[in-house]
Formats: C-alpha cells, structure tokens, sequence
C-alpha cells in the first residue's frame, strides 16, 4: 500500500512540474504574442465613478468600441456628462445615479438596469475615494468612507452582477486597484488597505470560479494598478524623475486599460514596467527595495 501511495505521489509530482514548465512556456510566448484584443460591441459595460476621470474615459472609449455603457456615479452632473459626451459621438449609455456605499441602493439599481436595458456583461469597479494624509490626522469617517466606497462597493456590486454572468457563463469584472495596492505609501494609510483588499478580492474571486465544478471560464477579471494619473484625485503628487515615473494623463491610462481588459489580462499596472521591477525586487531582503523607493523618492505628500 505504501509503495503504492509513493508511486502515485512521485507521479503527481512529475504531472505537476511539468504542468508548471509548460504553463511558465507558455506565458513567455504569450508575453511576445499577446492575444488579439476582443470585441466588446454588444456588451452592456457598467461603470461606477463614469462622471469624472478615468471612468469617464473608460465610458467614452468603450461606447466608441461598440459597447452599452452604464454610467453610475454619486455626482448627477458628471454623470450626465459623460453621457451626452457619448450620445454626441453616437454611442449607446444610459445615466444611474447611486451612491456605492449603500448596498440597498446597488440592488435597487441593479434591478432597475436588468428591466431597462438588460444583463450586465462587463462590471468595471472603478468609483473611489482617496485620503491622503498621516493616518493619526485621518478621521474616522474618511477612513469608513475610504473601505465603503474603494472596497466594500465591489462585493456590494458582484453580488449583483455575478449570478447573471454566471448563469451564461459570460462575463468580465475589472477592479481598479493602484501601485498603493502593490506597495506601501506613507500619507496613504488606509488607501494602501482598500488596494491591497481589491487585489486580494479578485484573486479570491478568481479561485472561487476556477474551482467551482461548473464552467465559468466564460467569465474573465482584470484588475488595475496604476500609478498616478492626472484627474485630481492625487493632489499633492511627488515625482523625482519625471522621465522615468511620469504622471499619466487619464488618456493614457485609460488606453492601457481598455487594452488589458480586451486582451482577458489578469493584472497590470500602468506603467507596466512596475510590474516586472516590484516582482524583481521582492526576491531580495526588505530593505533593498527600500532602498530602491528611496532613491525613486516619489509619492504623494500630505493634503
Ligand atoms: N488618479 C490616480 O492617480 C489613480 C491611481 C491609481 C488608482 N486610481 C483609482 O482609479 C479609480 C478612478 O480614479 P480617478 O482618478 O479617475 O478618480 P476621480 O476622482 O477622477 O473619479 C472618481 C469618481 O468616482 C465617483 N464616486 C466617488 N464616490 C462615489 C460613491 N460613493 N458612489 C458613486 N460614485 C462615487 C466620483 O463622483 C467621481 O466621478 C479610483 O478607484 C482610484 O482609486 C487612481
């Protein structure tokens, strides 16, 4: 019995490995021959935080690709915006006013959306908030808000919008995470903890499909990292280098972005290079890559 158990171990280990080789092969040839972008015409794209910044571009960009953008924002004005700048070039979005934080009001939305225009196919979690001091100067409610709105409005949203997309097995959830999900910043505090939540929600997110025994494949999620783009939400930004780091504006960003989510990626960050010198850097002991921010010495100063 126990020869019999450590030839089925040796030969799970080997599978294993060469699972490992193969899928590591792969995404070397995937990182030279990246997939061919989809098409989103025919989808129905809601995105939170649509009225201003990156939301907006977002909206923008993917009614010109062809899709159904729903606008949803705490702001009426810039939501409605958005929404004319789209019908203007032609393109098809609808305006829903919602506070994100309130759960009740994300289901009541969500049930209006399915009777009105129909299915949510792409669920983009991009309304957020940013506190930007030390955390012994933020307040309770600001740090509150900062979880409700960058954090808890994403499970309020998938519980929504999943079972649709699960029952097609079709779908897309993009978060917008940040570099302060990637590291750690000072003057963000609780910012870094909303961040590094999402990045860990959609990986958990990610596992639960994979691994439930029905298919949902079909369901694809993209999680975002920018660095700092120029929409005002980082009010006090701090460059050293501007040819290295520079400030994106929200039309650059948002080019990365559309491409990530149309090409399935799972995660990046803008600009993609962070994401291959923070994973360089992690193999070596804590305080070179401390080394490395210091040197860089950017971030945000205190509001
Ligand atoms: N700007 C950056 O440098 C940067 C960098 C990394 C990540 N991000 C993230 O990208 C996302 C978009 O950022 P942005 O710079 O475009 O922000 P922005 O401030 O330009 O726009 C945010 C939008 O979210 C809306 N919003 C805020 N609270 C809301 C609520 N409770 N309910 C509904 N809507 C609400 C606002 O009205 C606004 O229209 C955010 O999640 C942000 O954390 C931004």
């Amino acid at each position: 019995m126990k020869i019999y158990q450590g030839i089925v171990i040796t030969l799970e280990v080997i599978v294993l490995i060469i699972k490992m080789y193969a899928t590591w092969f792969y995404s070397i040839y995937k990182f030279f021959v990246p997939p061919e972008p989809k098409s989103v015409k025919g989808e129905i794209i809601l995105i939170t935080g649509a009225g201003h910044g990156m939301g907006r571009e977002m909206a923008l960009s993917f009614a010109k690709l062809g899709g159904t953008v729903i606008c949803v924002d705490i702001n009426p004005t810039g939501n409605q915006e958005t929404v004319d700048m789209i019908k203007e070039n032609k393109g098809k979005a609808h305006s829903y006013l919602c506070d994100v934080t309130s759960r009740t009001s994300i289901n009541e939305m969500a049930e209006k959306i399915r009777k009105e225009v129909g299915d949510v196919t792409m669920l983009i979690n991009n309304a957020g908030v940013m506190p930007c001091k030390p955390l012994l100067q933020t307040g309770e409610k600001e740090i509150r808000i900062a979880f409700e709105v960058n954090c808890l409005a994403h499970l309020w949203t998938l519980q929504a919008f999943l079972p649709a997309m699960m029952e097609r097995n079709h779908g897309h959830i993009v978060a917008m995470s940040s570099m302060a999900g990637v590291i750690g910043l000072r003057n963000l505090v609780p910012y870094c903890g909303t961040k590094f939540a999402v990045r860990g929600m959609m990986e958990a997110i990610h596992e639960e499909l994979r691994e439930d025994p029905k298919d949902y494949s079909g369901i694809k999620l993209t999680c975002i990292c920018p660095y700092i783009v120029d929409t005002g939400l980082c009010k006090n930004p701090k460059i050293k280098f501007p040819s290295l780091l520079k400030i994106l504006t929200p039309q650059e960003a948002v080019e990365n972005i559309v491409d990530a989510v149309r090409r399935d990626y799972q995660e990046i960050t803008i600009p993609s290079s962070l994401y291959y010198i923070n994973q360089m850097f992690r193999i070596f002991p804590r305080s070179v890559p401390l080394h490395i921010k210091d040197f860089l010495d950017s971030g945000l100063e205190a509001q």
